[in-house]
């Protein structure tokens, strides 16, 4: 059994993390959190394992005890080539996934089986096969936030960083992408290629409005808006800038903006205030109930059971890993 107490030397191990973070917990939250902390990062090195953590945990978990942070597109980079042993996703299940086929020798562990996400959830492989019936010959381009059984019916994976560059790189006119609507919709925006989509949404960007937007104009003079192509086309129409939450993040720290709003998932404006105490951030509150699974207790849990462990049958996993290898060549 793990001793799990505030000690001298837990304080002093955590102090950096916790002045990033002093203004998101009290010190009471603190020292609850930082023995966490502490003892995932010595479990990690004395199993050689890696964190991988989505752009979305939390800033105890993103700041205070990840390797690798990033949006879908940099951690399924970061999993082709890491020498870890395990990977812990701290993230949702298709992204354990993604890594478990790309790694399939190393040991994939995701803090909670739960974590799922709606648009992974909107398509199966058998829907994938009746589009293929009903438009033969279109590409499918199938966005990584989906199972393995509908990546492995696919002919190339995006995410949100690169949706547009794949769909212009493909040779065809006609393009299926599939399952994100919303994605579909920002993407033909920026192609003359015809996109024919499917009826699936995020339940997190699908609830914001143009008038959330109208409104942080009216209250915060001169905010920059920065909205994810998960977005409804009404609500990026109001945006200045469209990106992935990596392009988010680059925006705000390539062009720096006093007072700035994300229209996404809230740990996002968290984890960007903690590292720029200089910027406003406007914060609306969407939250992925299935990124908020992940919590630091969870993640001690499973590197100290190595469970729960993500498999990917190895037939599907063959054939998933080809859209997948031609998505990361092509971006
Ligand atoms: P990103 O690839 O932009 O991080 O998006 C993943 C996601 O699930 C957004 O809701
Ligand atoms: Fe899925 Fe939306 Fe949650 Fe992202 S925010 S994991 S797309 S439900």
């Amino acid at each position: 059994m793990t001793d799990l107490a505030y000690t001298a030397e837990v304080a002093r191990e955590t102090a950096p993390v916790f002045d990033m973070l002093k203004d998101q917990y009290d010190e009471k939250h603190w020292e609850n959190l930082a023995p966490y902390i502490y003892e995932i990062n010595r479990l990690k090195k004395e199993k050689n394992a890696v964190i991988l953590a989505h752009n979305y945990m939390t800033p105890d978990i993103f700041h205070g005890v990840a390797d690798i942070v990033g949006d879908s597109l940099a951690l399924a980079r970061e999993a082709a080539k890491t020498e870890a042993d395990i990977i812990v996703q701290c993230g949702v299940h298709f992204m354990a996934e993604t890594s478990k086929i790309l790694c399939m020798d190393k040991k994939v562990l995701i803090p909670d089986m739960k974590a799922g996400c709606s648009l992974a959830e909107g398509i199966t492989a058998a829907d994938v096969k009746l589009l293929r019936e009903k438009y033969p010959g279109v590409p499918v381009v199938t966005y990584v936030n989906t199972s393995a059984e509908v990546k492995a019916e696919s002919d190339i994976c995006c995410t949100s960083g690169n949706a547009v560059k794949i769909v212009n790189a493909l040779e065809s006119d006609d393009v299926l992408m599939i399952p994100d609507k919303y994605l579909a919709q920002y993407t033909q925006t920026k192609t003359d290629k015809k996109i024919l989509t499917y009826n699936a949404s995020c339940i997190v960007h699908e609830r914001f409005t143009p008038e959330d937007i109208r409104d942080f104009r009216a209250r915060y003079e001169g905010v920059v808006v920065l909205a994810h192509p998960e977005c409804p086309p009404e609500v990026l129409a109001e945006a200045d800038y469209t990106g992935s939450t990596q392009q988010m993040i680059d925006y705000v720290e390539g062009e720096k903006p006093s007072r700035v709003v994300l229209i996404t998932e809230c740990s996002m404006s968290d984890n960007i205030a903690a590292a720029h105490p200089e910027m406003e951030l406007v914060r609306p509150c969407q939250m992925c109930p299935h990124m908020k699974r992940i919590t630091l207790p969870k993640v001690l849990s499973a590197l100290q059971n190595e469970q729960p462990e993500v498999l990917v049958d190895a037939e599907i996993a063959e054939r998933a890993r080809l859209p997948i290898d031609k998505m990361l060549e092509m971006s």
